[in-house]
Formats: structure tokens, C-alpha cells, sequence
């Protein structure tokens, strides 16, 4: 009950902005006396943007969202197990999951890489409010231009053919000992398993190192 809750949270949460945007548009209409046609095409041009800054472009550019289920994000870190004095970092990392419960669960630093503004946006909110902000750190930018080379566990949850366009940049500045990734649903061809749990789909590899 307690993880749908939060389901709707979230879901509630990515609503607030057109729900906003819509307001004011209904305010605007009654006060300066703006026409139903003009509102309409207002939120559809809104809606338009939205849907290209954050289904279009992720989508495009490596995976589109769909979050790691709630029971599934222990069972991930503890296969890895993560430890407190670690780095984690989670590539394309939606509204933050990962990465909090890294910090909050594990006591690890984390930090989450996300190309969508709206799902940055939302995640740096629950960071704050969870006050983690020490822990942990949220960059909207591309994952293919972040240095992972202070990375001691990465995880990413993509597609297929992203994990294989990631394999030589991770397997060049993924160099600390010890360091492993973990991946759901989707695999890394030629790196060691260290552990899987093959039911749910994750995959914790010792990178193959190249100089
Ligand atoms: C399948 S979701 C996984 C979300 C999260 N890691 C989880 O497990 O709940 C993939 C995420 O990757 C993001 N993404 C896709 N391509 C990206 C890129 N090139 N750089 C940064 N983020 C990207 C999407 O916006 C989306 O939030």
C-alpha cells in the first residue's frame, strides 16, 4: 500500500506542472478574457513540448522511462552489494529511485544522470526533501558526456543497444577497484557475472578494463 502510494506520488507529481500550466491559462481566459480556442491551443502546444523534452528525446537519445518497480530497487543493491563508503552512479536515473535509496537505504554517495528536465526536476525535489542533498547529486545532461571514472557501481536500466553503444566508455573510465555494473533486463556481451538473479532480470559484471 505504502509503495502505491508513492506510485500515485509520483504520477501526481509529473502532473503538477501541466495541471499549473493550465490553471493559469483558465485564470488568464477569465481575467484578460482570452477565448476557449486560444486556451486549447495553449496546452496543446504545452502538452507538444512536454512530450518531446520527455518522451521523445530520451527516447531518441537511449531509453524512455519506465521505472525500476519499487520491490525490485533493495533486491538490485543488495546483489551489488553496495557498500557505504561507495560512489554509485545510476545512467538515466527517471524520478531519482535508485539513487535515493542508495543514499537512504546503504549510506553510499550516489549520483543520477538524467537527459529528461522535468523527471530532474522532480527528482532534486524528493532529494531535498528527503534531505540527501549531501549524498546525493542529480545532473540533467546526456550520460554519454559524464566522466564515470570516480564510479565505484553503475547501474542502468536502458535498452539493449544503449548498453552496447555504453560498453567501450564504461570499460575505459570505469577503473577503480573493485568496481562493477549492474544491469536490468539488459546485458553486457563478453564481461564476467559476479551475481545474477536471473527471475528479476539483474546482472551485477566486473567490467572488462581497457587503458
Ligand atoms: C528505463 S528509465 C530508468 C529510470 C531509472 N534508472 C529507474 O531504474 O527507475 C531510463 C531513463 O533514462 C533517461 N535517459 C535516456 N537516455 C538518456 C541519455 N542519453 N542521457 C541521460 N538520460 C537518459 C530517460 O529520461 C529515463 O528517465
Amino acid at each position: 500500500v505504502k509503495s502505491q502510494s508513492k506510485s500515485v506520488a509520483s504520477v501526481l507529481a509529473f502532473l503538477v506542472i501541466p495541471l499549473s500550466a493550465l490553471a493559469i491559462l483558465t485564470i488568464l481566459m477569465f481575467t484578460r478574457g482570452l477565448t476557449t480556442p486560444f486556451l486549447f491551443s495553449s496546452f496543446g502546444l504545452f502538452a507538444i513540448v512536454v512530450a518531446y523534452v520527455s518522451i521523445l528525446v530520451p527516447e531518441l537519445k537511449g531509453a524512455p522511462w519506465v521505472p525500476t518497480s519499487r520491490k525490485l530497487v533493495n533486491r538490485i543493491l543488495s546483489l551489488t552489494e553496495l557498500k557505504s563508503d561507495e560512489l554509485l552512479y545510476d545512467l538515466g536515473s527517471g524520478d531519482g529511485r535508485i539513487v535515493i535509496s542508495a543514499a537512504s537505504d546503504f549510506g553510499s554517495r550516489a549520483i543520477g544522470v538524467d537527459i529528461d528536465p522535468f523527471r530532474v526536476f522532480y527528482s532534486r525535489l524528493r532529494v531535498s526533501q528527503l534531505k540527501l542533498n549531501n549524498r546525493v547529486k542529480i545532473i540533467r545532461g546526456n550520460f554519454f558526456n559524464v566522466d564515470l571514472s570516480d564510479a565505484d557501481v553503475v547501474f542502468l536500466y536502458l535498452e539493449q543497444q544503449t548498453n552496447n553503444k555504453l560498453q567501450s566508455k564504461l570499460e575505459k573510465e570505469l577503473t577503480r577497484p573493485n568496481c562493477r555494473v549492474v544491469s536490468l533486463v539488459w546485458k553486457f556481451e563478453g564481461w564476467e557475472v559476479i551475481r545474477t538473479d536471473e527471475e528479476d532480470m539483474i546482472r551485477v559484471y566486473k567490467p572488462r578494463q581497457r587503458s
